[in-house]
């Protein structure tokens, strides 16, 4: 197909009619769909529910610690729970605790003390002046949100297909002041992209000059495949630990997008030295966990293939809610190198790109046609896209004939953006 920058007038004007016209009708049918977050849809959470009621109702709460998981007790979470995180990140259980209904909130609570009270022995960064943070772009606006909730600085590191910029990331950890990154390493938020092996070593071997540099790993979509033939993603503590840089790295997960998103188990996995420094906060912090919905968890998914087997369950949700959207996407832009985005294989999101700059323009369009995005510019620190470019697709709540209506005027408003940059 020709790009659109080599249309002649005439064709550019035919373009921008035929675009208008479908805006327009699209505008006109009383379109009203909501696409701004990663939610599951009702069907996943239906199906989430007949699991646990295959294990209901549960009369004896009784950990196989024979501790009663009604009452306090067992901060870092049940054995069970752990030995099942434990094989679901390749850890040994002592590294491995096991928090609420979610992830999010460990991580806000893990900078919220290398804040206030420091981490490894060292200072609290409210202590050192200025501290900084490695923004991996586009990424996970909540992430972005907690680091300006401290006013911890960020510095915006590009992401492609095999990660994060490490020329970059190398060069910038050089510099005491900056304490670490949020790294989403498979099927990245918003991209889907997962980190390429060399990436990850890449990150293993780093030996930043802050000796409290930390690196958040939200393994969120762990096991988060829409395909049969999901990423591979290394280990990261089998990595660091090749260089003695275990401590670098606190990975977090939950079953947020496995069971009930605001409802489901969450976890920790770190060095021993970490898990020590977070336990004698948490101790402080909480006296214990929701333990019964450990061992609702454990009871209905006991092993990580149990955990696996529901993913392909939502898989066979998911794969026609991607391709609805992707094929849209194929079919009205290929080629015209106006918008570009990436298949994934997994995660929750697509990223779509609009060459042109105008992202926030194709934002109000769909906005006023009916359609709510990810709010334009989110992905990015201080909701600030310099490029003004990226726009996140969530594609897991609509049906699939919303999403095909969706991408459509997703689609027209990209094209009328385009001849308007052009103009
Ligand atoms: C990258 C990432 N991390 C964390 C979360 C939230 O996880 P949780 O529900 O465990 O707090 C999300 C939710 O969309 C996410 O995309």
């Amino acid at each position: 197909m020709k790009q659109l920058k080599d249309f002649t007038k005439e064709e550019l004007a035919a373009f921008e009619a035929d675009a208008k016209k479908r805006y327009d009708e699209i505008k006109n049918s009383g379109l009203k769909i909501d696409m701004s977050r990663g939610k599951p849809s009702p069907e996943q959470i239906d199906i989430a529910e007949k699991d646990f009621e295959k294990v209901y109702p549960i009369t004896d709460y009784m950990s196989k610690s024979g501790m009663d998981c009604r009452n306090y007790g067992m901060l870092s979470g049940i054995p069970e729970a752990k030995e099942l995180f434990a094989s679901l990140l390749g850890v040994n259980e002592k590294n491995i605790i096991v928090g609420g209904n979610a992830s999010l909130e460990l991580m806000y609570s893990f900078i919220a003390q290398c804040y206030t009270h420091g981490i490894g022995g060292n200072e609290p960064w409210c202590k050192q002046g200025d501290v900084k943070f490695i923004a991996v772009v586009p990424g996970y606006d909540r992430h972005f949100s907690i680091a300006e909730y401290f006013g911890i600085k960020m510095v915006n590191v590009r992401i492609d297909k095999n990660g994060p910029d490490m020329d970059k990331v190398e060069e910038l950890i050089k510099d005491p002041s900056v304490k670490g990154m949020f790294c989403v390493p498979k099927y990245s938020n918003p991209d889907g992209y997962t980190y390429s092996d060399e990436t990850v070593i890449r990150l293993a071997k780093m030996k930043p000059a802050a000796p409290d540099f930390r690196v958040i790993w939200d393994n969120a979509y762990i096991i988060h495949e829409i395909y049969d033939t999901g990423d591979e993603l290394l280990n990261i503590f089998d990595e660091a630990k090749k260089y003695g840089n275990e401590d670098n790295f606190v990975e977090f997960c939950s079953t947020s997008k496995i069971t009930f998103p605001g409802a489901g188990v969450s976890a920790i996995a770190a060095s021993d030295a970490n898990i020590k420094e977070i336990l004698a906060r948490l101790t402080v912090q909480i006296i214990s966990y929701d333990k019964m919905n450990q061992l609702r968890h454990v009871r209905a998914f006991p092993t990580v293939d149990d955990l696996k087997a529901e993913m392909k369950k939502f898989a066979e949700i998911l794969r026609p809610k991607f391709v609805a959207v992707l094929d849209v996407l194929d079919k009205e832009l290929d080629g015209l190198g106006i918008a570009s985005w990436h298949k994934p294989n997994g995660g929750y999101f697509i990223s779509f790109n609009v060459d042109t700059g105008s992202a926030k323009y194709v934002g109000e369009l769909c906005r006023e046609a009916g359609l709510t995005l990810t709010s334009v510019g989110a992905t990015f620190p201080y909701k600030n896209d310099p490029d003004d470019r990226n726009i996140r697709i969530a594609p897991s709540y609509p049906s699939v004939d919303e999403l095909k209506a969706a991408a459509e005027l997703l689609c027209v408003s990209a094209k009328l953006a385009a001849v308007k940059a052009l103009s």
